[in-house]
């Protein structure tokens, strides 16, 4: 039976990014006889512009009889004096939090071709290869109350509320500790314990979570030390695992250790491995439409889309190796251009993946 891909390209460079990772979808589907089903959907400002929603009623029901889930990137300063809760975000907050999308993972590879694009010294990021479990559909992003209300004196006050479940961090944990024992068995954990409860509390469910896997090696990190380990010695980690937020900020950083957040992929999985697959940077506004875009991240999601959920671990394989071959003909978009490599744009580069693919 055909296997049904939902694609949301979104906005600003979602689109253009999107384009080049469904012909490699495409490719690997007519090459591993894949039968997979592509249907089209709005998400975030484009599904505002047409619908009034970022999350339209018909978007969501598709997303639930869907697969699998291929998502571009949403939002953009088009957007930005919209309602609060119309923001094109919410349009992916909420795909996330209807799908129970909870276990977002999200790798951090340096290819070796790209040693010299990272802001980093070549020996600090070579052979780089951690792996960030953010929790995604919990935490500040979603805690009550939240708001923005005025006081008796007329001053406004914004609040947010950070709260965890036992169950959400005990579920997280289960994610990380068993992606450990298929890597190199070692989890950091990382909290804000000595000053939030909320994380004194994920703090002791990831012990004892971590009792059950005897075989992993746990450890905890206060967050504001792990952003500065991970610029100083990141190859000190296996698999980070953390709330909503800190995830959001840490791995933007971890990006940056790979070259190019143009480089990221993720996955956004539910508790039987359907997930959602996207690049990890955002819509990027200001290189939108000029073909500068880098569609790797998203390539990449589709690889991992085919290995976490729809089993097909031959073809994901596939579509790495010939990332990491178009990384060695020294194609380059600007975001990981270093001189004397060849400068491309983005359907330059997915046209070389196909041709890759094709080799
Ligand atoms: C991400 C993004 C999103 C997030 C935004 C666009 C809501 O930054 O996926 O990391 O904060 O989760
Ligand atoms: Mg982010």
């Amino acid at each position: 039976m055909a296997r049904k891909i939902l694609v949301l390209p979104g906005d600003y460079i979602g689109p253009e990014i999107m384009t080049e990772a469904v012909k490699v979808l495409q490719e690997v589907d007519a090459r591993f006889k894949l039968d997979l089903e592509l249907e089209y959907g709005l998400l975030g400002g484009a599904a505002i512009d047409a619908t009034g929603q970022p999350l339209p009623p018909e978007t969501l029901a598709s997303a639930r009889s869907a697969d699998a889930i291929l998502l571009g990137a949403v939002g953009g300063p088009r957007w930005d004096n919209v309602e609060r809760h119309l923001r094109p975000e919410r349009g992916l907050l909420g795909i996330r939090s209807e799908l129970k999308l909870f276990g977002n993972l999200r790798p951090a590879i340096l290819y070796p071709q790209l040693a010299d694009a990272s802001s980093l010294k070549r020996e600090v990021v070579a052979g780089l290869d951690i792996l960030i479990v953010r929790e995604l559909t919990g935490g500040i992003y979603f805690g009550e109350p939240r708001g923005i209300r005025t006081l008796e004196n007329g001053e406004r006050e914004g609040f947010n509320t950070y709260v965890y479940r036992e169950s959400e961090i005990r579920r997280i944990g289960h994610l990380a500790f068993s992606l450990a024992r298929k890597r190199n068995n070692r989890v950091c954990s990382v909290d804000k314990a000595n000053v939030l409860e909320v994380t004194m509390l994920w703090r002791e469910v990831m012990e004892e979570v971590g009792a059950q896997y005897p075989d992993v090696e746990l450890s905890h990190m206060y967050v504001d030390n792990a952003a500065m380990q991970l610029l100083r010695a990141p190859k000190q980690f296996d698999v980070l695992v953390t709330g909503n937020m800190f995830g959001d900020i840490l791995s933007d950083a971890a990006a940056m250790l790979t070259g190019s957040i143009g480089m990221l992929p993720s996955a956004s999985l539910d508790e039987s491995g359907r997930g959602m697959y996207e690049p990890c940077h955002g819509t990027a506004p200001d290189i939108a439409g000029q073909g500068k875009a880098n569609p790797l991240a998203t390539i990449l999601s589709v690889a991992m889309m085919l290995r976490y959920t729809l089993a097909s671990p031959a073809a994901a394989d596939a579509i790495e190796q010939a990332v990491s071959v178009v990384l060695d003909q020294g194609l380059r978009t600007p975001d990981i251009y270093t001189q004397g490599q060849q400068l491309v744009n983005t359907s330059a580069m997915g046209d070389a993946v196909i041709a890759a693919l094709r080799a």
